[in-house]
């Protein structure tokens, strides 16, 4: 991996010096931790081929799947050093960098798919987008990540109590872990790409993710219980560093804008197509999938939601409770 890394800081620095003759070619090169049958990683082959339409071959995107360049946080730095320009990642990645980004961590804050795109798509969701750019990371759109929900492998979770003392693995989120603790848990940060043996060998008890990534990653061969609380909806955003977007010609901008929102939108309607074969394939594969009742957890929780210390994760939580039966 550090000689991937060493290459492509070799090829930024040239890519670097081409734009600076006003080269015609602008590339852009992208990591991210999905598999290639993954949603957003089609989203992303549907985006390239945009650009070289759009752009006449002159905007080329490179695209690296599957965790090549590292983990969310290594391909994080990478786009953050201009060593690549683009990821796809999840907003809780990115709460580190920018408080706004912890507010999809909160739980049960979304009544359903409507209610999520509704938010994001209006006017919060664009300021949403821009709130990491002082960090030299700017959103261009965000991806359905869909619902996530807990599986383990020793039971299923009916109730907080199945919680109770078990490790779980969460991504990246101070807000995420603060859940787990509500439910009683103890979370423990993990990489996505090695969350798989971290299962096998008992260093987790289980995860929570939606049913596509628990698909594609094959955990449901460790852990065979899927409980469908839905607890988060937390995005998947593209990324591209700020300095290399504010080099661009304005004419470009608006061509990777436009490829960007074409593609979240095709990947948006994959996501909705896939989440039910998701179901019915894991039905086949024997995991024990139940529909938890969600008033238990949502009592557990209670306490971060009532007690929200920054001001712009409140002021969006108001804004999402007010839209809550608007687009019904
Ligand atoms: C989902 C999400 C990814 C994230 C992963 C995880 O698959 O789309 O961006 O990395 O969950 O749990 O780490």
């Amino acid at each position: 991996m550090k000689k991937i890394k060493k290459i492509l800081m070799l090829i930024s620095t040239c890519a670097l010096l081409a734009c600076n003759k006003d080269s015609d070619v602008v590339e852009i090169r992208m990591g991210h931790n999905m598999t290639e049958q993954m949603t957003v990683h089609k989203a992303m082959v549907y985006m390239q081929n945009r650009l070289d339409k759009l752009s006449d071959g002159k905007i080329k995107l490179k695209i690296y799947p599957n965790s090549q360049l590292g983990n969310s946080n290594e391909t994080l730095t990478m786009v953050q050093q201009d060593i690549i320009q683009m990821t796809s990642i999840s907003a809780a990645n990115l709460e580190n960098f920018a408080p706004e980004m912890s507010l999809f961590s909160y739980p049960y804050i979304f009544e359903d798919s409507a209610h999520y795109w509704g938010f994001l798509d209006g006017e919060f969701g664009k300021k949403i987008l821009q709130s990491a750019s002082h960090q030299n990371m700017t959103g261009l759109i965000f991806f359905d990540a869909g619902s996530r929900s807990f599986y383990l492998k020793q039971n299923s979770v009916e109730s907080p109590a199945d919680i109770a003392g078990r490790k779980i693995r969460v991504m990246g989120s101070y807000t995420a872990k603060k859940m787990i603790e509500l439910l009683g848990g103890s979370p423990q940060s993990i990489p996505f790409g090695e969350l798989y043996s971290a299962l096998q060998q008992g260093v987790v008890d289980g995860a929570e993710n939606n049913p596509a990534s628990f698909y594609e990653t094959r955990h449901y061969e460790v852990c065979k219980y899927f409980s469908l609380d839905e607890h988060t909806r937390v995005p998947d955003l593209l990324v591209v560093n700020s300095k290399f977007w504010a080099t661009l010609s304005k004419e470009n901008r608006e061509i990777i804008q436009q490829a960007a929102s074409e593609a979240g939108l095709f990947q948006r309607e994959l996501w909705a197509e896939n989440d039910k074969s998701y179901m019915k394939k894991l039905r086949e594969l024997g995991v024990i999938i139940t529909y938890p009742d969600k008033d238990a957890f949502f009592q557990a929780v209670k306490p971060m939601l009532d007690n929200v210390s920054n001001d712009s994760v409140n002021f969006y939580l108001k804004k999402i409770e007010e839209i809550r039966y608007l687009e019904k």
